[in-house]
C-alpha cells in the first residue's frame, strides 16, 4: 500500500510579523504549500489575531494555498470578503452558526473549498451529515483561541472515526488537526488518519523554518 503524503499547513499566527515577507519566502523555499490563517474575533475565541486587510496584503506576494481558519461568531456575514481576500479553503466553527449548511454553499458560491471544524468538545459525529458538502474536516487538538498550547490526546481518536467514516462513504473531504502539533504529536495524528497537518510553534518558533518544516515532514512522511 502507498502511503499517502501528508500536507503541511504552518500557522501564520506564530509567525514574525515583523518579517511576514521574509519567512512566507522560506517557507516556500523548503517545499510547503498551504498556508493556515488564524482570523480571531475575540468573542468566539478568547483573542484577536489579523483579518481581511492582512490576507489580502499578503496574497499579493505569496503562491501558497491559503487555508483560513475563522473563529469568529456568524461567519456567514465574512464569507464573501474573505473570499475576496484571497483564501482558497474557508473553514469556519459548527459551534460559531446556526446554519453551517447554509455557509457551506456561500463558500462553494465564491468558487472556494470549504471546511467545518470542531473544538475539542464537539463530538464529531455531529457533523457527519454535512460532510458531503465539505472540502475539509478541521478537528481541535487544543482550544482555540491560542498557538502554542498542548495536544490534546482525545484527538487522534476523532481523527480516526472522522477518516473511517470519510472512507465508508466514500466522500473526498480531507481530515485537518490543528494544535499542539510537533515531531512528537504528529505521527499519531496523522497514521491516525490526518491528511492535512497544521502547525505554528512547531514551524516558526524554532529559528530555523526550513529545518523545523523538515523534521515535521520527516516525523510523518519518513522522508
Ligand atoms: C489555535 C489555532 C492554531 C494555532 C496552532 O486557535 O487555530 O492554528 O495557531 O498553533 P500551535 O501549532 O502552536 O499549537
Ligand atoms: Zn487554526
Amino acid at each position: 500500500m502507498v502511503k499517502k503524503e501528508i500536507t503541511l499547513s504552518p500557522s501564520l499566527l506564530s509567525c514574525d510579523f515583523a518579517r511576514v515577507g521574509e519567512q512566507l519566502k522560506e517557507l516556500e523555499n523548503a517545499g510547503v504549500k498551504w498556508l493556515h490563517l488564524d482570523v480571531m474575533d475575540g468573542a468566539f475565541v478568547p483573542n484577536i489575531s489579523f483579518g481581511i486587510p492582512v490576507i489580502k496584503s499578503i496574497r499579493k506576494s505569496s503562491p501558497l494555498f491559503f487555508d483560513t481558519h475563522l473563529m469568529i461568531n456568524a461567519p456567514e456575514r465574512y464569507i464573501e470578503q474573505f473570499a475576496k481576500a484571497g483564501s482558497d479553503c474557508i473553514t469556519f466553527h459548527v459551534e460559531a452558526t446556526s446554519s453551517p449548511a447554509a455557509v457551506l454553499d456561500m463558500i462553494h458560491a465564491q468558487h472556494k473549498l470549504a471546511g467545518i471544524s470542531v473544538k475539542p468538545g464537539t463530538p464529531v459525529q455531529s457533523v457527519y451529515p454535512l460532510l458531503e458538502k465539505c472540502d475539509l474536516l478541521l478537528i481541535m487538538s487544543v482550544e482555540p483561541g491560542f498557538g502554542g498550547q498542548s495536544y490534546i490526546e482525545s484527538a487522534t481518536e476523532k481523527i480516526r472515526l472522522a477518516a473511517n467514516y470519510i472512507k465508508r462513504k466514500k466522500l473526498k473531504t480531507l481530515v485537518s488537526v490543528d494544535g499542539g502539533i510537533d515531531v512528537r504529536t504528529a505521527p499519531a495524528a496523522a497514521s491516525a488518519g490526518a491528511d492535512v497537518l497544521v502547525a505554528g510553534s512547531a514551524i516558526f518558533g524554532k529559528g530555523d523554518i526550513t529545518a523545523a518544516a523538515e523534521a515535521l515532514r520527516k516525523a510523518v512522511n519518513g522522508r
